[in-house]
């Protein structure tokens, strides 16, 4: 379904002429195909919509250190006729783009980063378009954009807003690592320095529920770690430097979240296998144990479906014995779930915000 701010976009698609597009984050794969006689790059940050457009792609894996060496930005792409989808937390290309479409992300340091990024890669004589909903905050969005050209509104409609900013200040190149923070943690007796990038989970600070799980977690896990839904890399990190012998995994959605986790290994001298995926879907990697802080909003809406499907699946991958632990704020009917799937599911740890659960297959 073509979500309401590519709906806006459709209502305005004589903008859409000429060829030399890019497209960041479209919030659907369906709006892109209304363009398929157009050349057109896209930007997908997040893998659920790139999989979706590009069709073929269940997930990727990567090794860290080539996160870390990568040039172009670019983690996994794919040509559909005159399309280019592209995988990636930034795009540093040689060419520059006509036009260019922001979708509005949810962080406002994200969007600043986003604004950045385009001014970057849009012809002097070229334009940024900005879309998104009233709730996610598009009728402020002028500000932001305003630092790299004069802005006008477009149209308005289906609750959203459509931004075009004439650029008057194209940017000479894009630097993520200059958008890179870095904060120390300190827990179970190992100091880290965790890297994040605006747009990823508790970016700057340790989220008091991973704090909990952190401490939580049992010494005796063995072989095969998947750091579900990772971030910035923070529990697959710390789980690395107390028990050197673990082999850990690292999965997200987000590009900008691998791409975090990769420097936070590196800060610590570690290096890791990274899998840019949605959820487990369709994911066949074996694991002994798996540990996670999952998400539940997706867009600005609550939203537990993603859970409740990454449960049903951790189920699928474990071996006999294998186990899930899973922190969660105490609120959310997750206990019901796991017991829906495991045999044995247990509450390791309660606050007044948090449960830490475990759930074992037998
Ligand atoms: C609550 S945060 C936890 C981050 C990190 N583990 C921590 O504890 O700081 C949840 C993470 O889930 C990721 N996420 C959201 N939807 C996802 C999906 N469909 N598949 C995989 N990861 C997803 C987000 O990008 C975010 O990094």
């Amino acid at each position: 379904m073509l979500s309401a701010p590519s709906q806006l976009l459709e209502r305005n698609i004589d903008v859409f002429k000429d060829d030399g597009w890019l497209i960041i984050n479209p919030a659907d794969a369906y709006f892109t195909d209304q363009l398929s006689h157009l050349s057109v790059d896209v930007l997908h940050q997040y893998y659920d919509i790139y999989a979706e457009s590009a069709r073929v792609i269940p997930y990727t894996i990567l090794d860290s250190r080539d996160i870390l060496n990568t040039s172009t930005g670019i983690f996994s792409q794919q040509k559909i006729n005159k399309h280019h989808h592209y995988f990636a937390p930034f795009l540093t290309l040689p060419q520059h783009y006509n036009n260019i479409v922001i979708y509005l992300p949810k962080a406002k340091a994200h969007y600043s980063m986003l604004i950045k990024m385009a001014a970057s890669l849009v012809n002097g004589s070229g334009s940024i378009y900005v879309v998104g909903e009233n709730k996610g905050g598009i009728k402020s969005a002028g500000k932001l954009l305003n630092s790299v050209g004069e802005v006008e509104k477009v149209d308005s409609a289906r609750h959203c807003s459509l931004l075009r900013c004439e650029i008057t200040h194209q940017q000479p190149s894009f630097d993520i690592n200059q958008w890179l923070s870095y904060f120390d943690i300190n827990i179970n007796g190992q100091a880290a320095t965790i890297a994040s990038l605006p747009g990823v989970f508790s970016h700057e600070a340790l989220d008091e529920g991973t704090q909990l799980l952190l401490e939580k977690l049992p010494s005796n896990l063995r072989g095969n770690i998947l750091d579900f839904a990772c971030g910035a890399g923070i529990i697959g990190c710390i789980l690395k430097r107390q028990f050197p012998h673990l082999n850990i995994s690292y999965l997200d959605v987000s590009a900008l979240a691998l791409y975090s986790t990769a420097h936070t290994l590196a800060e610590s001298e570690l290096t890791g296998t990274v899998m840019a995926a949605n959820g487990l879907h369709g994911v066949d990697e074996q694991f002994n144990n798996i540990v996670t802080n999952p998400p539940f909003h997706t867009g600005i809406k609550t939203d537990y479906s993603v859970t409740k499907r990454f449960i049903a699946d951790a189920a699928r991958l474990l071996p006999r014995n294998g186990s899930l632990h899973m922190v969660a704020n105490r609120f959310l009917p997750y206990p019901g779930l796991l017991g829906e799937v495991f045999s044995h599911v247990q509450t390791l740890a309660q606050t007044s915000r948090f449960s830490v659960y475990r759930a074992v297959k037998e």
